[in-house]
């Protein structure tokens, strides 16, 4: 087992904005040692395409092994229509879903919280999405993204099937759901757990059991059922009728991306991606922004950084347990907002442009006050 180094980050860039916004990051860690004596440790290292480039491979072993030793993975985004045409296993996602996978970050976190200084850039009404704050918890290493058998195969007919496995076992099932449980105690105490238990044997096992651990361990915890496409749609129709939502791989894909639109941008929302604890409290993790890597936009210092700020802030809440560091910094993105500064994502009547180093420096500005 490889033992983690405390206060290491390894920032992983990647594709597109990813540079953009990870460069950004790095000046805040840089305040953050400077004037709080903080001792963080950073390296930074290829990931996704930028790695296929220059390895053949969206991760190299050695970069893997980088990502096992710190106490904490920041990445960018992975992806672009550059690498669309490669092989499956080549693919920049790969990257992503190997750290997912072989870390075992089964816990993603993908809150979803509508600033008040942006609830004119959601395209929902402000009164139904004023003052949201959800926080979806998303199973990472099961389900249909990693079943076997999979595949593309030839058949009889001459025709091909694709084939890919939804799986999930009880303890996969708990683990994530006691992750769900454990958040909502310290939010509104209510957790919605969503499947399709109506058409699908593993959703049935998956409501069974978040409802057999709820009566086990959490009775003081509100929990109801919901099947997945009626979340889908009490999301845009009820949106603050939820606190946490914990569901599985796919369904967590698709419903955390409807939900970041409740909130006016992608560029808002931050993740944090989580292990397990070992017997010495440690857990591996991984922070990264929701949005992907936007190669329309990148280098052109249109991204907004603070999605991937926040991804840090989140670090330093759950993987450091630096409460006061996480909360200074989630007020400076307040601030900053507050005095009007906006990338142009999230533009409107009256606010001021500020490109991504620009925001990035706002929002040191607002650290040091
Ligand atoms: C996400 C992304 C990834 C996923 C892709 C890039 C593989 O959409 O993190 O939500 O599907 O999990
Ligand atoms: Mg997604």
């Amino acid at each position: 087992m490889i033992k983690i180094k405390k206060r290491k980050f390894l920032l992983l860039p990647g594709d597109g904005i990813g540079p953009e916004v990870i460069a950004e990051v790095k000046k805040i860690i840089n305040w953050f040692n400077t004037n709080k004596s903080l001792d963080f440790e950073i390296d930074e290292d290829l990931a996704g395409g930028a790695s296929y480039d220059k390895h053949g491979t969206p991760i190299t072993d050695e970069v893997f092994y980088k990502a096992l030793e710190c106490e904490a993975v920041i990445l960018g985004a992975v992806g672009g229509p550059k690498w669309d045409n490669l092989e499956f296993s080549k693919k920049p996602e790969r990257a992503l879903l190997k750290l997912r996978k072989e870390l075992k970050l089964f816990a993603n976190l993908r809150p979803a919280i509508c600033f008040k200084q942006l609830v004119d850039a959601s395209t929902l009404k402000p009164e139904i999405v004023s003052g949201l704050d959800i926080m979806i918890v998303r199973e990472l290493t099961g389900g249909i993204y990693f079943g076997e058998p999979r595949g593309i195969k030839p058949i009889d007919n001459g025709e091909r099937k694709g084939i890919n496995t939804h799986t999930y076992t009880t303890s996969e099932i708990e683990r994530v759901a006691k992750v769900a449980f454990d958040l909502a105690r310290k939010r509104k105490n209510k957790v919605t757990s969503c499947e399709k238990s109506n058409v699908m044997e593993a959703g049935l096992l998956w409501k069974e059991d978040v409802q057999a651990l709820h009566d086990r361990e959490y009775k003081d915890v509100e929990l109801s059922h919901m099947l997945a496409d009626n979340c889908a749609m009490q999301l845009l129709r009820n949106p603050k009728q939820f606190d946490v939502i914990v569901t599985d791989n796919l369904f967590g894909d698709m419903l955390s991306d409807e939900a970041s639109m409740l909130t006016g941008s992608l560029g808002l929302l931050p993740s944090a991606s989580l292990g397990a604890k070992n017997k010495d409290g440690e857990m591996r993790a991984m922070y990264e922004p929701i949005h992907g890597s936007a190669p329309d936009i990148a280098g052109k210092g249109l991204a907004n950084p603070i999605a991937t700020i926040l991804s840090f802030a989140m670090a330093l809440r759950y993987s450091l347990d630096l409460d006061k560091e996480a909360d200074l910094l989630e007020k400076s993105v307040q601030d900053v907002l507050d005095k009007g500064l906006r990338t142009k994502d999230i533009m409107s009547q009256g606010t001021k442009e500020v490109s991504t180093s620009q925001m990035g420096d706002a929002i040191i500005a607002c650290l040091q006050n």
